[in-house]
């Protein structure tokens, strides 16, 4: 009985939660089309980056529960959007290159996010958001990412395609943390993940696998 009582308390302090719990947000419907034209980041939303910090931890399990447009926008911003008048953006890039774009798979089809306009413009239509994960939980959630590089971005560089992987690679890792940090911080939940299909992801999206390279994946829902 003890021992039960104790993996019971181990459980509650390691179960993931889904981060800070919000109050009074706005929360409008995402409206599947061409484009979906992204909301501002509320600047003042949110829990502090320590909190998020301290809440920050890998899910397995999502509801189906789609993400408002504020949600979706938020996400995709903290990846990778534009944070400063110079156009860079809100997580770094080895040269400041950004080979690496952010694919959104939703229910209704595959978006590039476009961090200039700051809009999700469709790249394929219908429900592929089992090919961008080789695990179930990622199949019915709201928001599946695949992050994408342009290899082409390092041309001319002189630099081997093991390096330029790996750098890409890196750049990926840091717009998928600022992911699971927003999520955190948001009341979301967040996994990176390693694994997709990633051939079937690139024949979707009608890339070239000489060119385009699937570096990393994550998930995203409540
Ligand atoms: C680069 C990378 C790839 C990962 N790939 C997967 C994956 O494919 N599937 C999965 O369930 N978890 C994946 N994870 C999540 C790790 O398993 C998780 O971070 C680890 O168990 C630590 O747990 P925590 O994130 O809750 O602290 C990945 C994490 C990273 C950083």
């Amino acid at each position: 009985m003890r021992k039960f009582v104790m993996m019971l308390a181990v459980a509650a302090m390691t179960a993931c939660a889904g981060g800070v719990q919000k109050k009074d947000v706005v929360a409008t419907p995402v409206v599947e089309g061409a484009e979906i034209v992204l909301t501002q980041p509320d600047l003042e939303a949110g829990a502090t980056i320590n909190m998020a910090l301290k809440s920050r931890c890998s899910s397995r399990d999502f509801s189906a529960e789609p993400l408002s447009l504020e949600e979706l926008s938020g996400v995709v911003w903290a990846a990778a959007g534009v944070n400063r008048e110079d156009g860079h953006l809100t997580a770094p890039s080895a040269l400041a290159l950004y080979p690496v774009k952010v694919y959104a798979f939703l229910e209704g089809g595959v978006y590039l996010y476009d961090a200039q306009a700051h809009k999700l413009v469709r790249v394929a239509e219908g429900d592929h958001r089992a090919l961008s994960a080789r695990q179930e939980f990622a199949n019915n959630a709201p928001l599946n990412i695949a992050y994408i590089a342009d290899t082409k971005v390092y041309e001319g560089r002189n630099m081997p395609a093991d390096v330029v992987r790996f750098l890409c690679g890196q750049d990926a890792a840091g717009y998928a943390e600022n992911v699971n940090l927003y999520a955190a911080g948001n009341g979301l939940k967040a996994i990176t993940r390693g694994s997709a299909q990633s051939e079937e992801v690139l024949k979707v999206l009608n890339l070239c696998p000489e060119r385009y390279t699937l570096v990393l994946a994550q998930t995203v829902g409540k």
